[in-house]
C-alpha cells in the first residue's frame, strides 16, 4: 500500500487523532529523509510495536535549525518521491512531509534545550545542533500526540537527549532507541554515506574497526575509561583526515565516568571523523552491545 503523504501539521494532527479515537497505538519515526535501510528498520519497529492495526507515521523535514553555517543543509539530499515508495515497502501509512514554514511560523521565537546531555560528544563541534534538533522533535510530538517515538542509536546522543526531554516535559511519548543498522563490512548506515568517494568509502571502515578494538579489550576484562579511549583514538588518529572525538561516557544522560569501570558497568564510547569532505559518527555501548565487526 502506498503511504498517504500529508504536508499540513492540521492534517497529520487530525489523523494521529483518529487512529487514537479507534483504540490504537500510533507509531512515529522522525527522519530527514534520504531514507535508508537504517531508517526503514525504525519503521518495521514501530509497526511491530503498535500492531496491525496501529497507525505508523513517518516525517520527512530536513530541518534548517539543526544545521550550523557550514553544515550541508543546502546539499542534504532531498528526494521525497522515492522515499515514499521507500516507506511504502516497509508498511508506513502516513508520510508527513511539511514546509518549513509549517514548523517555523512567522515571528517563531521558542527553543527547547537539553544542556546536560547535550555537552559532551558532538556538542563542542555543532554548536546550536541539539538545540535545533530539540525544538523540532517537541513540535513533531506536539502534533503526533501520544505515541512510542522510535530513533537509532546511531545517534546515541540525540536518542538519549530526546528521551530525556519527553521526560522532562512530561510529553506522552515513549521513546525508544533502535540498534545501529550496519553495512556488510561495519560501517554505521547514513545518508551521508553517498557523499563518500569510492575510495573514501572503502576507508570508512576504520570507524566500526576502532569501535571493536574497545569492545574486544572490554571483552578481555579492560576497564579503564583512558585506556579504552587512548586504544580507539590511536587506532582512528592516523587514518582518518581528522578525529573530533573518541569519548566515553555513562550510558544514560552522557554524565562523566570514574576512571576505572567495575567489571558489569556499561559506558558508551562514541566517535566522530572525517573522511574527506563527510563527517561520521557512530558508537557502541561497552558491557551491552556486540561488536560493529564480527571476528
Ligand atoms: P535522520 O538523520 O534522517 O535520522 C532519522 C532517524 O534514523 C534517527 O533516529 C537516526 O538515529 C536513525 N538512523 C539513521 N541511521 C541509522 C542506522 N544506521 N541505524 C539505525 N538508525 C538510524 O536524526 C535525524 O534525522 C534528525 O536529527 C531528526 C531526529 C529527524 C530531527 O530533525
Amino acid at each position: 500500500m502506498q503511504p498517504t503523504v500529508l504536508h499540513d501539521p492540521a492534517a497529520f494532527r487530525a489523523r494521529c487523532e483518529q487512529h487514537r479515537r479507534a483504540g490504537h497505538r500510533v507509531g512515529f519515526v522522525p527522519t530527514m529523509g534520504a531514507l535508508h535501510e537504517g531508517h526503514l528498520t525504525l519503521a518495521r519497529e514501530a509497526r511491530r510495536r503498535v500492531g496491525p492495526h496501529g497507525l505508523v507515521a513517518v516525517s520527512i523535514f530536513v530541518n534548517p535549525t539543526q544545521f550550523g553555517p557550514n553544515e550541508d543543509f543546502s546539499r542534504y539530499p532531498r528526494e521525497l518521491d522515492a522515499d515514499v515508495a521507500r516507506c511504502a515497502t516497509a508498511g508506513v501509512d502516513v508520510v508527513f512531509a511539511p514546509a518549513a514554514d509549517a514548523m517555523y511560523p512567522p515571528g517563531d521565537q521558542t527553543r527547547v534545550r537539553v544542556p546536560g546531555v547535550a555537552e559532551p560528544f558532538c556538542g563542542p563541534f555543532r554548536p546550536g545542533h541539539f538545540e535545533g534538533v530539540a525544538t523540532v522533535v517537541t513540535r513533531l510530538f506536539a502534533l503526533a500526540g501520544e505515541c512510542v517515538a522510535v530513533f537509532g542509536r546511531k545517534d546515541y546522543q540525540q536518542w538519549r537527549l530526546l528521551d530525556r526531554m519527553a521526560r522532562d516535559l512530561l510529553l506522552p511519548v515513549e521513546v525508544v532507541g533502535h540498534a545501529t543498522v550496519r553495512e556488510p563490512d561495519g560501517l554505521a548506515m547514513s545518508s551521508r554515506n553517498r557523499y563518500l568517494s569510492p575510495d573514501d568509502r572503502a576507508r570508512a571502515r576504520v570507524v566500526p574497526e576502532a569501535l571493536t578494538l574497545a569492545v574486544n579489550a572490554w571483552a578481555r576484562g579492560e576497564r579503564s575509561v583512558e585506556a579504552l579511549r587512548a586504544m580507539t583514538e590511536a587506532h582512528l588518529r592516523t587514518r582518518v583526515d581528522s578525529l573530533d572525538y573518541a569519548d566515553l561516557r555513562e550510558p544514560t544522560d552522557l554524565g562523566p565516568l570514574p576512571a576505572v569501570l567495575a567489571h558489569d558497568d556499561r559506558a558508551v564510547l562514541a566517535v566522530a571523523a572525517r573522511i574527506g569532505a563527510t563527517r561520521l559518527i557512530d558508537n557502541v555501548v561497552l558491557g551491552e552491545e556486540p561488536a560493529p565487526i564480527s571476528s
